[in-house]
C-alpha cells in the first residue's frame, strides 16, 4: 500500500461518512476518516491527494456549526464537499447557506447545466441524472469564482465547482446506491481530478501488511489471543504467514463457549500449522460467577478473569515481546469518538489493558481494514471458510445471554438449544442470509403439558437479526414453520424447557444480545 495515495474524509457526522470511506477503497484508493477538529498541519503532514468533507446532521446556518479550517480551501489540495460539506465549503469560501423551503429527502433528477469532470462518462436517463438527496439547507448562492453544474426542481444549485482552485461541491450523496452512477462520480474526483492510481487491493494490502509486520516485529515472539472469531483468525493467518513460528496463539476456554467450539477452532489452527494453546479454565470462570446476576458484573468478572488468565499463561511463554490483537478500523473510529460506549463493550475481548501491564509492544496489523476487507483479506489467506461465515460471538460468551446466574446446568442446556438452532439455520440455508443468530436462557418458570404429564420449566428466546454494521438491527422476520420446527425440536429434545419464543425487537429500542 503506497500510503502518498490517500484520501482524507471529514467526518461531520453523516450517517453515510463510513459509506463514503467503504466507496473510495471499493473503487481502490486508500482512505482514512478524520475529525474536523483535527489540524491543518496534521491533514497537511498526511499528504492527502483529496479530501472528501462529509455530510452531517447540522446547519451551517448556525454560528456553532462544525467547519473546517479555512485555509484548507486554499492549499491547492482537490476538495469534494458533500451535502453539509457542500454547504460549509459555499460558506466559508463567501456563498450563502439559507434553510430550503422544501426539504428534500430521497430520490430526485437533476440536470447538468455546465461540463464536469465529476461527471464524465456518466449515463443519464431521459438526460436526467437519478440522485438520493437528504437536505434541509441548500446553497443559495455560490461563492465567487464557482459555476454551478447541476440543477434539481427543488435545488437549483445541486453541484458547483470552481476548477482553478479544484474546489467541487455536490448537494446530493453520490456514495449510496440509490445514486446509480455515484460510484462513477466519486472514480471520476479520484482519478481525474485528485490524479489517484488504484493502490487499494487485497493482494497489495496483504502484501504490505506482510511486510511491515516483518520489519516491525523482526525475529521477536508475538502473542495473540485467538477466540476463532474472523478478527483474530485472519490477524493469525497474517502473523503466520509473516513471521511463521514466531506466532504463539493463546486460546482461552471459559466454559461459555458453544458446543464443539473448542475442539473446532483447536483443529482448523493446528491442522494449518499455527502454535495454537487452549488453556481450560473454565472451572474458573464458573466459579467466579457462581450467584452472580447483575449483567454488569458479569461482564467485568469474565472481562477480569480473560485478562488474569491470559496474563498468567503468557507469563509461562519465554522471550514474547509483542501482543497482537485483532482490533479493525470501526473500532479505531469507535474509541478515538466521543461516544465511548462501543469501545467500551469491545475491551473485554480485546485484552484491554495487557499490553502496557504485561510490558508488550502492541501489535494491531488489521487496524486499518473494515470488516468486509477483513473478511476479503482472510479468503485470500486461505483462512477456512466456516471461520469467515461466522456469525459475531461476544467475548463474555454464553454469560450474557443467560439472564440471571450462570451455572453449568443452564450453559448445557443452552449449548443444547443453540446448535439446534444454528444446525436448522444451517440446514434451512438460512444461515449466511442472518447478521447474527443465536438462543437466550429465561430463568423464568412456565407452564407445559406432554404427554399426560405437567411440566414446569425454563423458557428459552431465539434471537436472529440482520444488520450491516452492528450499530442497529432488524429482527429477521424467519419463515414460521422454520420458527415452528425449531421451537418444536427444543422442547421434544430438551426436557428442562417448556416454553420457546421468538424475540421480535430491533435495535434500537433492544440491543443485540440481552444483557
Ligand atoms: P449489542 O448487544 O450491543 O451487540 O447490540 C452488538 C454486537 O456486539 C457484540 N457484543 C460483544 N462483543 N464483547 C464482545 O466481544 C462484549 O461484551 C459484547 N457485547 C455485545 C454482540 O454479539 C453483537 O455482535
Amino acid at each position: 500500500m503506497k500510503k502518498k495515495d490517500r484520501i482524507i474524509i471529514i467526518d461531520f457526522g453523516s450517517q453515510y461518512t463510513q459509506l463514503i470511506a467503504r466507496r473510495v477503497r471499493e473503487i481502490g484508493v486508500y482512505s482514512e476518516v478524520i475529525s474536523p477538529s483535527l489540524s491543518l498541519d496534521r491533514i497537511i503532514e498526511m499528504n492527502p491527494l483529496g479530501v472528501i468533507l462529509s455530510g452531517g446532521p447540522e446547519t451551517v446556518t448556525s454560528n456553532t456549526a462544525s467547519k473546517v479550517d479555512n485555509n484548507l480551501f486554499s492549499l491547492g489540495i482537490p476538495i469534494l464537499g458533500i451535502c453539509y460539506g457542500m454547504q460549509t465549503s459555499a460558506k466559508e469560501l463567501g456563498g450563502d447557506v439559507v434553510t430550503s423551503d422544501i426539504r428534500e429527502f430521497g430520490h430526485a433528477s437533476i440536470s447538468l447545466v455546465n461540463s464536469s469532470m465529476l461527471f464524465e462518462g456518466v449515463n443519464l436517463n431521459k438526460g436526467l441524472l437519478d440522485v438520493w438527496m437528504s437536505h434541509g439547507d441548500k446553497v443559495a448562492d455560490i461563492p465567487k469564482g464557482f459555476e454551478v453544474i447541476a440543477s434539481s426542481i427543488n435545488c437549483s444549485i445541486s453541484g458547483f465547482q470552481n476548477i482553478s482552485q479544484n474546489i467541487y461541491g455536490l448537494q446530493f450523496h453520490p456514495e449510496v446506491t440509490h445514486t446509480n452512477q455515484g460510484k462513477k462520480i466519486l472514480s471520476n474526483f479520484l482519478f481525474k481530478i485528485c490524479g489517484c492510481s488504484k493502490n487499494w487491493s487485497t493482494s497489495d494490502i496483504i502484501k504490505s501488511m506482510v511486510s511491515n509486520v516483518q520489519s516491525e516485529v523482526k525475529n521477536e515472539k508475538v502473542l495473540l489471543g485467538l477466540s476463532g472469531g474472523v478478527d483474530s483468525s485472519v490477524v493469525a493467518m497474517l502473523l503466520h504467514k509473516s513471521i511463521k513460528n514466531n506466532l504463539i496463539c493463546i486460546f482461552v476456554d471459559h466454559g461459555l463457549l458453544r458446543i464443539g467450539e473448542v475442539e473446532e477452532v483447536m483443529s482448523t489452527f493446528e491442522a494449518l500449522g499455527i502454535d495454537i494453546r487452549m488453556v481450560d479454565a473454565s472451572e474458573l470462570f464458573l466459579s467466579k460467577l457462581a450467584g452472580v446476576i447483575d449483567p454488569e458484573k458479569k461482564r467485568k468478572i469474565i472481562g477480569n478473569t480473560f485478562i488474569d488468565v491470559f496474563e498468567r499463561e503468557a507469563n509461562k511463554i519465554q522471550g514474547v515481546k509483542w501482543l497482537a490483537q485483532g482490533t479493525i478500523y470501526p473500532d479505531v473510529i469507535e474509541s478515538s469518538s466521543e461516544n465511548h460506549s462501543s469501545s467500551v463493550i469491545k475491551s473485554h475481548h480485546n485484552v484491554g489493558g495487557l499490553p502496557e501491564k504485561m510490558n508488550l509492544k502492541l501489535l494491531e496489523p488489521i487496524r486499518e481494514l473494515f470488516k468486509d476487507e477483513v473478511k476479503k483479506i482472510g479468503a485470500e489467506l486461505d483462512t477456512p471458510n466456516h471461520i469467515l461465515s461466522r456469525h459475531p460471538f461476544p467475548g463474555p460468551g454464553l454469560g450474557i445471554r443467560i439472564m440471571g446466574e450462570v451455572n453449568e446446568t443452564r450453559i448445557t442446556i443452552l449449548q443444547k438449544a443453540d446448535k439446534i438452532f444454528i444446525d436448522e439455520l444451517k440446514k434451512h440455508n438460512l444461515y449466511n442470509n442472518l447478521s447474527q443468530a443465536f438462543v437466550v436462557y429465561l430463568p423464568v418458570k412456565s407452564v407445559g403439558v406432554v404427554g399426560d404429564g405437567r411440566r414446569y420449566e425454563d423458557v428459552l428466546a431465539l434471537r436472529a437479526v440482520e444488520t450491516v454494521d452492528f450499530m442497529t438491527a432488524t429482527w429477521a422476520h424467519l419463515p414460521y414453520e422454520f420458527i415452528g420446527k425449531v421451537s418444536n425440536r427444543i422442547v421434544n429434545e430438551l426436557s428442562s424447557i417448556s416454553r420457546v419464543v421468538y424475540d421480535c425487537t430491533g435495535k434500537p429500542p433492544a440491543t443485540i444480545e440481552w444483557e
